[in-house]
């Protein structure tokens, strides 16, 4: 087990260097080359994320693999190579595809994932489950990103691996993602050996804000203050980067972030009809709800004054509808 692992990772780095030479040094590498720089990515951003190509063939890489020994079964069985579907023998997992090697807490090589360069489907193809890789388990890049999360007990929690890169290139350098799957409560145990705080910095779109929704509870179970980095429109922080630049994104997303209860009321909005009597009283009782699960005294009369404010209703009616809830809820 242990030796197969140890082999394993090997291969991965091995892989990775394939991958990496293929892009920056072949012909067929280039389409690939235009495509990450049309992307905004430099030659130190490859660098720096050992990015790749994996060629348009069936067995560039299952070749490479025989001539150095490795064992194809056993390269099968770890995901970077696919048993054919007629016949004997192996084709290569990835192909015509921009690859992004994935590390595990140490830095060790475990996966990839690769990108189509057009439209298509699967956009991103990722590794399998392996002996190596758990995707509930892996936040990619936090074997880079953990000397920064430590020192300042802060991350910031993307959903795409170009977000991480392009925020990364921004100075962001304690971004981390999950890998497509939804945040765990594996993510957010493992997250809180470095963190204290996350910035869930998810896409503006309907998935993404109903994602950050999700992963408030799975943090703040974890003992991990969260506050949301918003997005206008739809965009995404790679995109929103692409837009408005590294310093907008830093100032407007990262030190703009709100607190999970005020990202919660602002989700909580798009569901209700303020416009309309009822409409506004059924927000309120929501509001009241989420502010009541709020711990802290100060932050609940804080968010209350706010309430109170914009619906012209007495601090000391929302305040005592709060201790109703909280009553309740016990
Ligand atoms: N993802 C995946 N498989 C897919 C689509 C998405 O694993 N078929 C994962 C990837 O980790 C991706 C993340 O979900 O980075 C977020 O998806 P999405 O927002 O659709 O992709 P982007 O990260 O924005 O990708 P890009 O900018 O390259 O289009
Ligand atoms: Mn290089
Ligand atoms: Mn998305
Ligand atoms: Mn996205
Ligand atoms: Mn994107």
């Amino acid at each position: 087990r242990q030796r197969e692992r140890a082999k394993l990772v090997d291969a991965h780095a091995f892989t990775a260097k394939v991958y990496h030479y293929i892009l920056r040094n072949t012909a067929a590498g280039t389409p690939a080359m235009d495509y990450l720089r049309s992307r905004g990515l430099n030659d130190k951003l490859i660098e720096e994320f050992g990015i790749g190509y994996a060629p348009a063939r069936w067995d560039t890489l299952t070749q490479a693999l025989t001539r150095n020994g490795y064992e194809l079964d056993e390269m099968e069985r770890g995901g970077l190579i696919s048993r054919k579907h007629e016949g004997d023998g192996f084709v290569d997992r990835f192909r015509d595809r921009v690859m992004f090697p994935i590390h595990d807490g140490d830095g060790k090589f475990v996966a990839f994932a690769g990108r189509l360069m057009s439209d298509g489907q699967p956009k991103y193809l990722n590794s399998p489950e392996s002996p190596l890789f758990s995707k509930s388990r892996t936040l990619y890049r936090l074997h880079e990103a953990k000397g920064a999360i430590r020192k300042s007990r802060q991350a910031v929690l993307f959903e795409g691996y170009m977000d991480v890169i392009k925020a990364w290139s921004a100075g962001v350098a304690n971004g981390i993602a999950t890998m497509g799957t939804a945040l765990t409560a594996e993510h957010a145990a493992l997250l809180k050996r470095f963190a204290d705080e996350a910035i869930v910095c998810y896409d503006g779109d309907d998935a993404g804000q109903a994602a950050a929704q999700k992963s408030i509870p799975l943090l703040e179970g974890a003992g991990i203050r969260v506050r949301v980095g918003m997005l206008p429109g739809r965009m995404d922080p790679d995109e929103y980067i692409t837009e408005n630049g590294p310093e907008a994104f830093v100032r407007e997303t990262i030190e703009g972030a709100v607190s999970a209860v005020k990202f919660q009321l602002i989700y909580l909005r798009k569901s209700h009809i303020l416009l309309e009597e009822d409409g506004k009283i059924r927000y309120l009782k929501d509001a009241i709800r989420l502010v009541a699960r709020r711990e802290s005294p100060t932050e609940r009369e804080l968010i209350l004054k706010e309430l109170a404010q914009e619906f012209g209703v007495s601090l000391d009616t929302l305040k005592q509808d709060v201790v109703d809830v909280r009553r309740q809820e016990k």
